[in-house]
């Protein structure tokens, strides 16, 4: 359906000041009606802005996903979100934001819906053995410093997913908190984890893991490793015991498939 012939819906539409007003840490916050990728607009708003930035939107018509991947984005039903933050570090360390992103989002979700939420490495959420949330952390590098943006996803009651997602994908049903109470408190939980990074956060990751055990395949740059999942180690890294060798190995970036036979 399109974006117009939904804008007169009654669903309970995202709010700026109830945002701000529920958010400890001060952050610029814009919330549009509808925009490209929230991400994109971040990164477009990047050299001219100063503090932390934090973009929603209720619509998105070219959701990013990781890998070149869309993500499905309609009007009203979802959470769509972008923080823009500024590093002084000329590189972030990017496992351990995704990590730490994981966790808050994770935490912030459980406490919104009352259901239990698990992270599938390295940054996708899981209800039920379903995806109802992912993350894409990218990285601009400007003349006036360099920034993250964190943008996230989270379908809370998307319904009638396309076709290639409908199996893997689901919503996280019904909040106790209206949608922007849940955008402040993620929010707050995410700048806390990153101006405070003691990666007490990786003890919560490994918890919530829901691949300890299973097999699975990784993709990481060209190539494919079978393997059994070990754990996560002290970084967030995925420890895999790769068919037919006897020392483990780490993978510190790349997508993971649980594998079919056992
Ligand atoms: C994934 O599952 O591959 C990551 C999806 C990330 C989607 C969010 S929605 C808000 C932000 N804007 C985008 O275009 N993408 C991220």
């Amino acid at each position: 359906m399109s974006f117009n012939r939904l804008s007169h819906t009654s669903y309970d539409k995202l709010s700026r000041d109830e945002i701000v007003s529920n958010m400890r840490s001060r952050v610029e916050t814009v919330v549009l009606n509808t925009i490209d990728s929230t991400n994109s607009e971040a990164k477009r708003r990047a050299a001219a802005t100063i503090a932390p930035l934090l973009i929603v939107a209720e619509h998105q018509s070219e959701g990013r996903g990781r890998m070149g991947r869309n993500f499905y984005s309609p009007e009203g039903t979802g959470i769509y979100m972008s923080l823009l933050y500024k590093t002084k570090e000329p590189l972030c360390d990017a496992v351990s934001i995704t990590t730490a992103t994981s966790v808050a989002v994770a935490r912030s979700i459980e406490e919104a819906s009352g259901k239990e939420v698990g992270i599938k490495w390295v940054n996708d959420l899981y209800m039920d053995e379903k995806k109802i949330c992912g993350i894409l952390c990218e990285s601009v590098f400007g003349e006036s410093g360099n920034s993250i943006i964190i943008g996230i996803g989270i379908n809370i009651e998307t319904v009638n997913f396309p076709d290639e997602i409908k199996d893997i994908a689901a919503s996280t049903g019904k909040l106790s908190c209206s949608r922007s109470r849940l955008v402040a408190l993620i929010s707050d939980r995410l700048l806390e984890f990153i101006e405070k990074p003691d990666k007490s956060y990786i003890e919560e990751y490994r918890k919530r893991s829901i691949l300890d055990g299973k097999r699975v395949f990784a993709t990481s740059g060209e190539s494919v490793i079978h393997g059994k999942v070990l754990g996560i180690d002290d970084d967030g890294g995925l420890i895999l015991l790769p068919d037919g060798k006897t020392a483990p190995t780490v993978i510190r970036s790349g997508e993971v498939s649980v594998a079919l036979r056992p």
